[in-house]
């Protein structure tokens, strides 16, 4: 098989669902793209252009009307720890102790108990939390249960890790803190991330390039590259291409016909205000 330059690539990604009065709706319609190793790539687009539904896929958590994911070149099907997801909502077992939680996916993975025990302690340890390994996660923040879940989902060591809004539920102080963090762990580790966000100043924050999405139905618009500097912090929001960046995917995100007419008003008052003023 030819080499690739992705560890996970979309090929003419399909997905029709059916709407509750039996019409078939096409949500994606042949998505492609590829990312690269280590890379972090961001999808945004509008709400219900099929930003889930596509990371779900990549999940196996989702079947698709046609196409397919490849990882390493073999295609995708089914869940595997091989490809760690991350949600919005809080999904750690709350029966189950911190450092059970993270344990879970080892064990299932096939590590005995004694090895699970000892990965899911260094990992609570790269994620700041060995000292709450015996808590549930009622009693953590939701900073912290999603810290958790990123050593859950990173501990079985997945190729990629695939993450829906994870930050989604969190108040902005949080939010950024979680950002800064996870960057942190990214450039640690070897790990590609594929990240789902609506938040422009997220998607810009975090990643080398962003994929937009236009919806109904869901089609890639524009792959960006973020030529932003690393290693990025607070100051890097007020950077010149960081601004240019982020107003430029918000022109591809935004619906085409609102900005059109937007334009199209400024245009006439200028025009209106061009021929009053030579007829003066
Ligand atoms: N299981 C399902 N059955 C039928 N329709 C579905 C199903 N899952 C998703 N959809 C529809 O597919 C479209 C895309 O949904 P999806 O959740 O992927 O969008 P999204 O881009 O993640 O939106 P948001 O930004 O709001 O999270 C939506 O219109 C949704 O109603
Ligand atoms: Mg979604």
């Amino acid at each position: 098989m030819e080499s690739s330059e992705f560890i996970l690539e979309a090929k003419e990604i399909v997905k029709d669902f059916a709407e509750s009065d039996g019409r078939i709706r096409r949500v994606l319609d042949g998505i492609s793209f590829g990312v690269k190793r280590r890379e972090f790539l961001s999808i945004i687009g509008p709400s219900g252009c099929g930003k889930s539904t596509l990371i779900r896929i990549a999940a196996g958590l989702e079947t698709v009307t046609n196409g397919h994911f490849l990882l390493d070149g073999k295609k995708v099907s089914g869940t595997s720890a091989e490809r760690g997801m991350v949600f919005q909502k809080y999904t750690l077992f709350p029966w189950l102790s911190v450092k059970q939680n993270v344990m879970f996916g080892l064990i299932s993975s096939g590590y005995g108990n004694d090895d699970a025990e000892e990965t899911a302690l260094q990992w609570l340890q790269i994620v700041g939390l060995e000292k709450y390994a015996e808590y549930y996660p009622k009693q953590l923040s939701g900073g912290m249960q999603q810290r958790v879940a990123i050593a859950r989902a990173l501990a079985p060591q997945p190729r990629v890790l695939l993450m829906d809004e994870p930050f989604g539920a969190l108040d902005a102080q949080t939010r950024s803190q979680m950002q800064k963090y996870l960057l942190e762990v990214w450039k640690n580790i070897d790990i590609t991330i594929l990240f789902v966000t609506h938040d422009l100043d997220e998607a810009v924050f975090l990643s080398d390039r962003i994929l937009t999405l236009q919806a109904n139905p869901g089609r890639v618009k524009e792959l960006v590259s973020v030529d932003v500097p690393r290693p990025r912090n607070e100051e890097s929001l007020f950077l010149p291409e960081f601004k240019m960046l982020r107003s430029h995917v918000e022109d591809l995100i935004h619906p085409a016909l609102e900005q059109k007419l937007e334009k199209e008003e400024t245009f006439n008052i200028v025009n209106m205000v061009g021929r009053k003023n030579s007829a003066r």
